[in-house]
Formats: structure tokens, C-alpha cells, sequence
């Protein structure tokens, strides 16, 4: 028989106890992730993974590699062509379009999956998981410095290293179109060097060209107009403000150079990099996108959002250390004895920010003691036949050596308990 296996570029996530494995460095982002989402007063919204496929057509772009060659879509059995969602945005504005929101302001956070069809490669996944957030219904201004503010705080709770932030404006509707044409009337003669998709590019968005991975291009677009002569006073001083006042937190760049791959953005837009990363360095991506909720059907809602990317997030982290401390709970006692899972379950309501891992299969206290070491247990409890009989208990330190196992009262070891 042929074996079954999961499909190309899709991760099983498995949390085995190793902190430092990318299972459980992905685990533990999103489990803080949240926390900081909320600690803004973000509020949680869910989407179905399945939509129909002309929301993404519609709100990407034709011109985006997403909508072109990325996208997951198939037939369902009623012949409707539906699609698995390639990121959050869309699905968002579509649901507050259709519970008839599209006229009040909203601060909201998602996580889940998302697929693209794409090569896979170190960082690029056709299954990968997203935490986003979208701020609806302000116009620009306030929401560009929190959601730097909130990008921020996630860089410095996981204290990544070599990272930085590129920041742009891509104007008004206006300026942009002005800066199009200029990019679009520099690049004409030099036409028989582009290649295909680049060709394709200019003539459909000349934004995109920007974001072109062909050396000849690159090179071209050395001497290429920039966007900063086409963008307003205020676009400007958007960019200086914030990298001013976030420069000393995060690194930040004006790069007027930075594009991004989905078709909506207008105004601020921006990028955080590692080089960490390889070449997929970005980890994390959005802006603003004003235009989006008309184009879908709905009201004027100027908005702006961006997404994590959790799996190129996560293996950033270093020296990962879990917030809270592991204590095994063994017991050794041949019945079973109930009175120990009492003790377990008091244990647990006396110090929620204890892990206690209660120890459920049989064996002998050797190979006990050692799936603790390997679970990275700060301590353990041991309770036997001669201690229940006793009212008393074993504490055994395993990280510190110098430290000594003691054997206490029930009520020393709810005291111990509370301080750990
Ligand atoms: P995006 O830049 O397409 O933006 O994706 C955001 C992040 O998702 C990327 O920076 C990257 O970390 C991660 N990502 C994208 N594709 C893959 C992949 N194939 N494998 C692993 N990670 C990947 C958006 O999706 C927008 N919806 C962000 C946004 C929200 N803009 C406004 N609101």
C-alpha cells in the first residue's frame, strides 16, 4: 500500500516538550501574541478558511502573484469555484461588509492558517499560519503610530535581534497615478530588458516593477524616479514622526523603494526584515488600504492592517525561555491511591502560573525522574506509600544542582507551592 503523507510544504505542529523546537517556539508566539493583541484592546474575529475565490480576486489584485499563481481554489461539488484563503484581509472586510459594519471603527485581530501555492523554500510554507490585525474606520494618523507601537512591543517581548522595520508612503490616489506615470515613462526605453513578468508588471500596476527580483531590473531601477518627489508634505512628515519616535525601540528605515505584493495599499505601507531569515527575510508585512471596503461592495472605510508571519516569526526566537515553571507531580503508591490527585488538583488552584504535569503512566520512579529531565521539570513532587501514609511529600529541585531533595509536611508543600 502506498504511504500517506502529508502534502508538500505543510507542517505538522507537535508541542514535545523541547522549548527551543520551531513546534513549540510557534505555540508559545502565538500564546503571547494574543496577549498583546488584547493588552490594546484588539478584539478577536474569525473567518471561515474557505471563501469564494473573486473575493481574493477582487481584493489582491490580477497583477499579484497571489491571485495569479498562488491561490488554492477548486471546484465544490455545486461547481462554484471557492477558494482557501491566502491572508486575512479580505475575509475581514467581507464579513463586515455582510453584518452591515462597514459604517463603524473597529480594532480587530485574527490568527489561523492561510495557503499559497507557492515553491516551497526555507520560511515559505503552502500552509502557514498569520496573526493579524486590521484597524478599521480611521483615517490616517493615530492608527499608523499604534500599530507601530503594537509591532514594537512584539519585537521587544520576544527580543529579536538583527531586525528592522521599512516604513514608506505610496501617496494618494493622485500622486500615485503621478508617480506611475513617471516610472512608467523612465522605464519605456529600456522595455527589450525586462523580462516577462516584469513587462507584465508595467503594464498593469508599474508599482510592482519595484518589487521586481530580476538583477537587470534591480540594476534599471537604480536611477528610477523615487516616490518621495510625488508625495505630499504631510505623507512625508508621517514617516519622519514615526521613525522618530519608534527609531530608539525598533529600527526603523524609510525605504521609498518599499512596495508591497497585494494590490489594495494606498498611503503608509511597511516591511519588518530579518537577516536572519534568508531570502524570504520579510516576517512581517502590512498598511493601509482605504480603497478595499468600497471596492468590495461596502462603504468608505479607510483602514490600515498587517500581518505576522508566525512560522518565520518564531524561528527568529532565541534562547526561548517559558514563562511559567514546570513541577512533575509523581506518585508512587501500587492503588492508585485518589487522595494524591487531590492533592495535584489543590496544588494547581493554590499557583496558576505553575505548570504541574501529573505524571499518568505507571513505571518505576527512575523512568519517571527521567521523562521529568527530559520535559525540562523545575522540579518534582513525589509522593509514594511511605509519604501519603505519612501526610508527607518529596520536592526535588532538577535544574539547580547545588539544591537538595527535602521531604515536607502537605501543608509545606502548599506553602513551597505558592511561592514557586
Ligand atoms: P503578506 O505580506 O502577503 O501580507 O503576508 C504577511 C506575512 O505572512 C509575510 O510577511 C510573511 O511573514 C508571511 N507569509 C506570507 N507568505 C508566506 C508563506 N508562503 N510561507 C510562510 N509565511 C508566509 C498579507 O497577507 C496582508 N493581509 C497583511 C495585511 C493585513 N495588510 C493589511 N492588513
Amino acid at each position: 500500500m502506498d504511504k500517506i503523507q502529508s502534502l508538500t510544504g505543510m507542517l505538522d505542529l507537535y508541542e514535545d516538550g523541547d522549548n527551543n523546537s520551531l513546534s513549540s517556539k510557534i505555540f508559545e508566539t502565538e500564546r503571547r501574541i494574543k496577549k498583546i493583541f488584547s493588552s490594546y484592546q484588539l478584539s478577536e474575529i474569525r473567518t471561515p478558511a474557505l471563501e469564494d475565490t473573486n473575493l481574493f480576486k477582487r481584493s489582491a489584485g490580477d497583477v499579484s502573484d497571489i491571485v495569479n499563481k498562488e491561490i488554492y481554489s477548486f471546484n465544490d461539488r455545486n461547481d462554484k469555484s471557492i477558494a482557501l484563503r491566502p491572508e486575512g484581509t479580505a475575509s475581514v472586510i467581507r464579513s463586515i461588509i455582510e453584518k452591515k459594519l462597514d459604517q463603524s471603527t473597529h480594532k480587530l485581530w485574527y490568527m489561523g492558517p492561510m495557503w499559497r501555492y507557492e515553491r516551497p523554500q526555507k520560511g515559505r510554507y503552502r500552509q502557514f499560519y498569520q496573526a493579524g490585525i486590521e484597524i478599521l474606520g480611521y483615517k490616517e494618523g493615530s492608527p499608523e503610530f499604534e500599530i507601530i507601537s503594537i509591532i514594537c512591543s512584539i519585537i521587544k517581548e520576544f527580543n529579536l535581534q538583527d531586525c528592522y522595520i521599512k516604513i514608506n508612503h505610496l501617496g494618494n490616489q493622485e500622486n500615485k497615478e503621478e508617480y506611475c506615470k513617471a516610472l512608467t515613462d523612465y522605464l519605456e526605453p529600456f522595455k527589450d530588458k525586462l523580462d516577462s513578468k516584469d513587462l507584465d508588471r508595467l503594464a498593469r500596476n508599474p508599482l510592482r516593477v519595484l518589487d521586481s527580483k530580476n538583477e537587470e531590473t534591480k540594476l534599471l531601477l537604480k536611477d528610477a524616479p523615487s516616490i518621495k518627489n510625488f508625495l505630499e508634505p504631510s505623507a512625508l512628515q508621517l514617516l519622519d514622526d514615526i521613525k522618530n519616535q519608534f527609531g530608539d525601540i525598533c529600527f526603523i528605515e524609510i525605504d521609498h523603494s518599499l512596495v508591497r505584493g497585494l494590490d489594495y495599499y494606498s498611503g503608509f505601507v511597511f516591511e519588518a526584515i530579518s537577516s536572519n531569515l534568508g531570502a524570504q527575510d520579510s516576517f512581517l508585512g502590512g498598511g493601509r488600504y482605504d480603497h478595499l471596503c468600497s471596492k468590495l461592495g461596502g462603504k468608505n472605510l479607510p483602514s490600515i492592517g498587517m500581518a505576522i508571519g508566525i512560522e518565520r516569526f518564531a524561528s527568529l526566537i532565541q534562547d526561548f525561555t517559558m514563562p511559567n515553571k514546570l513541577v512533575s507531580f509523581i506518585t508512587l503508591t501500587s492503588n492508585l491511591e485518589p487522595k494524591t490527585y487531590k492533592i495535584a488538583h489543590q496544588l494547581r488552584s493554590i499557583n496558576k502560573n505553575v505548570i504541574l504535569d501529573t505524571e499518568l503512566a505507571e513505571g518505576s520512579l527512575k523512568a519517571k525522574l527521567r521523562r521529568a529531565n527530559k520535559n525540562n521539570s523545575d522540579f518534582v513532587i513525589i509522593i509514594g506509600e511511605e509519604e501519603l501514609a505519612a501526610g508527607t511529600a518529596v520536592i526535588k529541585p532538577l535544574k539547580d544542582e547545588q539544591e537538595e531533595q527535602k521531604i515536607v509536611s502537605i501543608e509545606e508543600l502548599f506553602s513551597f507551592y505558592k511561592t514557586i
